[in-house]
């Protein structure tokens, strides 16, 4: 379906559950979220319903999130119904890796093909710091078990944080070189419920080029600006929702795990799917096509985002 300003909605991000077994510090708060009761989330069969809805409205790509999806205890059977439903052919998961030593094998045959794994370091300390309670190997181990499993694409997410991780891009970036994966940089955005970085942590991504002046530029895909290092097998990304918003060719719309659509990451906006069949979520859906904002305001660190949650909610 396009929506009211001529953008084809090809792409349904899914969020099966908003709790995580990390607190990444710009994500969620230390104590984590107050649990939802089991009858506001969306069932099972309600989730595949939507996929189903969306796909109905010319939804093709798929990619299922969190919280943490792989926390979600029937999660490969959400990843094998929906893998099938007709029309979606692009399908894939956005994960923190922990549990991909053992899942990585059952997601693949469940018919998930792409991850995207979230790593902002590779020093275990700052890992444990920025997780609140993570383990570095723990996350690393799940790379080799998403490299072994034989998906079509792996990416790394990483969120660039001033003084913390900006040392770090040369090495981050060198996994494209060690393996066939793209590592792609992401400027933090000022969601509700992260824990206050202040503006000196924002940091545009053009640095990511002044640490890689080597990088030459690929073409663009999806929300990323591609680059290459020489030789590297993988690509460079830079995602800059703060420094370059990229609002006119927004193709997605959302699906929290309580069932609401978001029209637009970054608007309070949210319509209701819980308890409706088939063709009530087909209307619901289209009305929140049709009431996708054309853009979101610019975001600073004191020009916040105006989501209704925090970004484990949303699923990023
Ligand atoms: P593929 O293109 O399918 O590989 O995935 P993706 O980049 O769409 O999804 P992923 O879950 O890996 O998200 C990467 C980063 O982009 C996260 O920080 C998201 O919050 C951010 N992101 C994804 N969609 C949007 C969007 O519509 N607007 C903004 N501002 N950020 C987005
Ligand atoms: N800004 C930018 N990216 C974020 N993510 C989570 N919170 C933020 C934020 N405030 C990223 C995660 C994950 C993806 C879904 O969103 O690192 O890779
Ligand atoms: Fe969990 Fe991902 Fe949020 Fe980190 S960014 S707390 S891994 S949902």
């Amino acid at each position: 379906m396009i929506d009211s300003f001529g953008r084809p909605i090809t792409y349904l991000r899914l969020s099966v559950t908003e709790l995580c077994n990390l607190r990444c510090r710009y994500c969620m708060p230390e104590e984590g979220i107050c649990k939802l009761r089991h009858d506001e989330l969306l069932t099972e069969d309600e989730m595949i319903r939507a996929v189903r809805a969306a796909a109905r409205l010319g939804v093709t790509k798929l990619r299922i999130t969190g919280g943490e999806p792989l926390t979600k205890p029937n999660i490969l059977s959400i990843c094998r119904r929906a893998c099938r439903v007709p029309g979606i052919v692009d399908t894939g998961i956005t994960t923190n890796a922990i549990r991909l030593p053992e899942m990585a094998v059952p997601l693949r045959e469940a018919g998930i093909r792409r991850v995207n794994i979230s790593l902002d370091t590779l020093n275990p300390e700052k890992y444990a710091y920025i997780t609140r309670r993570g383990n570095l190997s723990e996350a690393l181990r799940g790379l080799d078990a998403a490299l072994g499993a034989g998906f079509e694409k792996i990416k790394i997410n990483t969120v660039l944080i001033g003084g913390f991780n900006d040392g770090e891009i040369p090495s981050l970036a060198a996994l494209t070189k060690q393996y066939p994966i793209d590592v792609r940089f992401i400027e933090l955005m000022p969601m509700p419920g992260g824990a206050g970085f202040g503006q000196e942590c924002y940091l545009p991504a053009a640095k990511v080029l002044e640490a890689l002046p080597e990088a030459k530029p690929e073409q663009e895909e999806g929300v990323a600006r591609l680059y290459r290092l020489p030789g590297a097998q993988g690509r460079i990304g830079l995602i800059s929702p703060l420094s370059r918003h990229f609002c006119a060719s927004c193709n997605r719309i959302r699906v929290t795990a309580d069932g609401k659509v978001k029209p637009c990451l970054h608007s309070a906006e949210e319509i209701p799917l819980k308890g409706l069949d088939d063709d009530g979520m087909l209307e619901q859906l289209r009305r929140a096509i049709l009431n996708k904002p054309c853009c979101h305001q610019e975001l600073s660190a004191l020009n916040r985002s105006q989501a209704a949650r925090g970004m484990n909610q949303i699923g990023g």
